[in-house]
C-alpha cells in the first residue's frame, strides 16, 4: 500500500486476506506527493476562478460575498437568522451585546423540509420557509417589530450585492424547480409578501462557510477562513481586493466563498477517482456536480463504505460472501456509522453492533476489515480536506507577501465535528503542506444561525459608518 497508512488498525486481519484487500482499498490512500499535486492543481484553479474572463469556465467558483469585513466588536442589535442547507431548517433569534462581546441565541426553532419539498417547486420551498418564519415570530412576540435578518443559504450563489444572490446550481440533497438563475431573496419576499402577515428588515445573504467565520471573527478577530465539513464541504478566506477581478475596487479585502466542492468537475481529480467514487457520482442527484465533495463529505462517506463493503463481499472478502439486503440498499449504511466503528475504545464493539443491524452475519476479522475499510475512507476525506486548507492557507501567504501567515480557522460540520480522529489528520495534513503557516482551529459555536447575524450587524455598522 501506498500513502500514510502506518496508523490504520490493520491487526487481527490474516496477511492474505489483508493482501487481497489492500488491492481495493490501495486506490484511497494518497501519499504526500499526491496531495502535493492536488493542491497545486487548486491553487491553479482558485486563480482561474478569480479572474475576470476565465471565471465563467472554472470549476472553483471562487465567489465574491460582498463582505468586506470581519467583526471589530463594536456590533450590537437584535436579529432574524434562517439557516437552510446543511442538517436542518432553522430559525433563529439573535442578540449581539457590544459591551460583553458576545453573540447570544436568544432562541430558535428547528422545521422539517420534507424530502418531497426538496425536490418540489422553489415556490413550496420559500411558502414553506415564510410560514415557519411567521409562528416562530408569533412565538416570540415578535411580530410587530422589524429586524433585520441574516439568511444563511449554503448553496453556490452568485451574489451582487450583500442582499441580491442569485443560486448558481442546487447542491447536496436539493433540487427545487424554478430557484437556479434566480435572486434568492427576492423569491424570499415574495413569499413573505404574498402572506402578508409580517415583515423583515434589511437582509444579509450568508454562505455558511462565511457565517462559521464572522461567528469565530468576534472571539478572535485574526480569523480569515472559514471551513466546513458536514453534510457537504466548502471554504471561504477573506481575499486582498486587488486579486478579486470581477468586483471594482482594488483596496482592502473581501471574502471568497471558493465553493472548493466543485473541484475536479473538469475532470482533473480523474487520477485519484476510485471506481466507487465514480458509481457514488452516476447514482447522485447531480451527476458530475461536486466531484471534490463527493469524495470528502457526510452526504457521501457512508455510501463509499457501502460500495466498498459490497465489493468486498461479492469477491468473498467478507461476511462468507453473503449480502444483505441491507447492504445492497442505497443510504443504508450511514455516515454516522464511521464515526462509530473508529471510536479508540468502543470501535470493535460498536462494529459488530452496526454489521448485526444491518442484517450481516460476521465474525472477528470481518468486523475488523470493516473498520480498516472506515478508516482508509475517513483518512483519504480528512487528508483532501487538509490538502486543500493548505491551499488556501499558502496562497494567503504569497499574496500578503509575508515568509510566515499566522491565522485562524472557523470550523464547523458534523464530519469534523463528530468523526474521532479527523480533525487531527487534517491539521497534521496541513501542517507538513503549509508548513510556513501557523493555524490555530477554532471550533464555530453555531456559525449558520450566529453568524449570519454577524454579518448582518457588520454590514450595518459598515453601511452607518459610510453614512457619517
Ligand atoms: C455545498 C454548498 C456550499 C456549502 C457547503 C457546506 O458544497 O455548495 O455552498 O458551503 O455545501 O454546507
Amino acid at each position: 500500500m501506498s500513502g500514510d497508512t502506518a496508523h490504520l488498525h490493520r491487526d487481527g486481519i490474516p496477511a492474505d486476506t489483508l493482501s487481497k484487500v489492500d488491492m481495493y482499498l490501495d486506490s484511497f490512500c494518497l501519499s504526500e506527493e499526491k496531495l502535493q499535486k492536488v493542491s497545486a492543481q487548486l491553487r491553479k484553479d482558485m486563480i482561474r476562478g478569480l479572474g475576470k474572463h476565465s471565471h465563467n469556465k472554472a470549476p472553483v467558483k471562487m465567489l465574491p460575498t460582498f463582505v468586506r469585513a470581519t467583526p471589530d466588536g463594536t456590533e450590537k442589535g437584535d436579529f432574524l437568522a434562517l439557516d437552510l442547507g446543511g442538517t436542518n431548517f432553522r430559525v433563529l433569534h439573535v442578540r449581539v451585546v457590544e459591551e460583553e462581546q458576545k453573540v447570544l441565541k436568544m432562541d430558535s426553532q428547528i422545521c422539517a423540509i420534507p424530502k418531497e419539498m426538496m425536490l418540489g417547486t422553489g415556490e413550496q420551498l420559500f411558502d414553506h420557509i415564510a410560514a415557519c418564519l411567521s409562528d416562530f415570530l408569533v412565538s416570540q412576540d415578535l411580530k410587530g417589530q422589524t429586524l433585520p435578518l441574516g439568511f444563511t443559504f449554503s448553496f453556490p450563489c452568485e451574489q451582487k450585492e450583500i442582499d441580491k444572490s442569485i443560486l448558481i446550481r442546487w447542491t447536496k440533497g436539493f433540487n427545487c424547480s424554478g430557484v437556479e438563475g434566480e435572486d434568492v431573496v427576492k423569491l424570499l419576499k415574495e413569499a413573505i409578501h404574498r402572506r402578508g402577515d409580517f415583515n423583515i428588515g434589511s437582509v444579509a445573504m450568508v454562505n455558511d462557510t462565511v457565517g462559521t467565520m464572522m461567528s469565530c471573527g468576534y472571539r478572535d478577530q485574526s480569523c480569515e477562513i472559514g471551513m466546513i465539513i458536514g453534510t457537504g464541504t466548502n471554504a471561504c478566506y477573506m481575499e486582498e481586493m486587488k486579486n478579486v477581478k470581477r468586483v471594482e475596487g482594488e483596496d482592502g479585502r473581501m471574502c471568497i466563498n471558493t465553493e472548493w466542492g466543485g473541484f475536479g468537475d473538469d475532470k482533473s481529480l480523474r487520477g485519484i477517482q476510485t471506481e466507487f467514487d465514480l458509481k457514488v457520482d452516476e447514482t447522485s442527484i447531480n451527476p458530475g456536480v461536486h466531484t471534490f465533495e463527493k469524495m470528502i463529505s457526510g452526504m457521501y462517506l457512508g455510501e463509499i463504505v457501502r460500495l466498498v463493503l459490497l465489493k468486498l463481499t461479492e469477491e468473498k472478502l467478507l461476511f462468507e460472501g453473503q449480502i444483505s439486503e441491507a447492504l445492497k440498499t442505497p443510504e443504508r449504511f450511514e455516515t454516522k456509522f464511521i464515526s462509530e466503528i473508529e471510536e479508540p475504545d468502543s470501535g470493535l464493539e460498536n462494529t459488530q453492533r452496526i454489521l448485526t443491524k444491518l442484517g450481516l452475519k460476521w465474525n472477528e476479522v470481518d468486523s475488523r476489515v470493516v473498520r480498516l475499510v472506515c478508516d482508509t475512507i475517513s483518512s483519504r476525506s480528512a487528508r483532501l480536506c487538509g490538502a486543500a486548507l493548505a491551499t488556501i492557507a499558502n496562497h494567503m501567504r504569497i499574496c500578503r507577501g509575508l515568509d510566515h501567515l499566522k491565522t485562524t480557522v472557523g470550523v464547523d460540520g458534523t464530519v469534523y465535528r463528530k468523526h474521532p480522529n479527523f480533525s487531527e489528520e487534517l491539521k497534521e495534513t496541513v501542517r507538513s503542506l503549509a508548513s510556513k503557516c501557523d493555524i490555530t482551529f477554532l471550533v464555530s459555536e453555531d456559525g449558520s444561525g450566529k453568524g449570519a447575524a454577524m454579518v448582518t450587524a457588520v454590514a450595518q455598522r459598515l453601511a452607518l459608518q459610510s453614512r457619517l
